[in-house]
């Protein structure tokens, strides 16, 4: 493996042969597996469970990993082409990326999107030309518009959880006081409808999926023997679901607007925090999803939470393993 980028670049067997090989490092540790093995993380972006759950799964095999972020005493970086670097940056991303790369076997890199253009953030014009740079095997550890590494974790935590293939996929815009990246609802949305799921994306009028990611996600969806629908009815997409999945993300109709966003946004303040309600015409046993990090009693109430709908940390865990299959496939075979 070259690359993981995108859940779309591989088939349906290689993501469950992905999961089926997590499963084996869970239960038959090979500590050796990737000894002298070195990972380069490359952190544009914060993080907790990416930037701890990859270190700790090249110790579980046997290698290392380095971490380079902003936040430490490098030099600053800068990403612009053709300007004088006459500001603040001392360093060009153009040389330290391949020195970065060249320390390791494999490279990770996080990169969130800046969110100003639409077009530009679907494109992942920013991350594909910090990715260009590296000449090894190299991660998405989230970009402007992928998280594949969650996306494989939330799959195989269906799976350990025996959510249908087929079964009900609530994706619902969840509220947050701050504009947020797209990439994980975009990445979920598109991991949903290849696993063959129903969905039904949830969300208040002006946090419409963009039209590029519903096509994709459609065509994903009827390859795989699923289905997609929206709607801003929480009762009508509530009906029967297996799961609800909450992401919060910027406005897709005020994208790159702060205060047409900001305006929206407070009208919606209060109406959009999952809570037991929600659930009542559910499965009695639909589960909550959610990425982290995650604002308690804004997002989501506290019993919703610390209930046994939740599965946020079975998710959270699940990264370290399906990280491990990855690194196993990309620097061993
Ligand atoms: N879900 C996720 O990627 O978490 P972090 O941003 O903490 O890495």
């Amino acid at each position: 493996m070259r690359r993981f980028n995108d859940l779309a670049d591989f088939s349906n067997e290689e993501i469950k042969d992905l999961i089926a090989l997590a499963a084996r490092l869970d239960k038959n540790p090979e500590p050796r597996a990737l000894e002298g093995k070195v990972l380069s993380l490359l952190f544009l972006s914060p993080s907790l469970r990416t930037l701890s759950s990859f270190q700790a799964a090249m110790i579980k095999l046997g290698g290392g990993a380095f971490v380079i972020s902003p936040d430490m005493s490098i030099h600053g970086l800068e990403s612009r082409y053709g300007i004088v670097m006459d500001g603040t940056a001392a360093e060009h991303v153009r040389e330290a990326i391949p020195v970065i790369a060249s320390y390791g076997d494999a490279m990770g890199v996080r990169a969130f999107a800046e969110r100003r253009d639409l077009a530009h953030d679907l494109a992942d014009t920013d991350f594909k030309n910090l990715t260009g740079l590296i000449n090894k095997p190299w991660i998405n550890m989230e970009s402007a518009i992928d998280h594949p590494c969650q996306s494989l974790a939330d799959w195989k935590t269906m799976d350990d959880l025996g959510v249908p293939e087929h079964g009900k996929f609530v994706l619902s815009w969840g509220y947050h006081p701050k504009a947020l990246p797209l990439a994980v609802s975009a990445a979920t949305l598109r991991m949903a409808a290849k696993r063959g799921m129903n969905i039904v994306h949830l969300r208040p009028p002006g946090f419409e999926m963009p039209p590029a990611i519903m096509d994709q996600a459609r065509k994903a969806a009827a390859a795989s023997g699923g289905s997609i629908t929206e709607t801003t009815d929480r009762r009508e997409a509530m009906e029967g679901a297996h799961v609800i999945y909450t992401k919060s993300y910027s406005s897709t109709k005020y994208y790159g607007d702060k205060l047409g966003d900001q305006a929206l946004r407070e009208q919606l303040v209060g109406t959009w925090c999952v809570d037991e309600p929600w659930f009542a015409n559910a499965r009695p046993d639909c589960r909550f999803m959610h990425c982290l990090p995650v604002r308690r009693g804004v997002e989501v109430s506290d019993r919703i939470l610390d209930g046994s709908r939740s599965v946020v940390i079975q998710e959270a865990r699940n990264r370290l393993y399906a990280q491990m299959a990855v690194l196993y496939r990309m620097m061993k075979g």
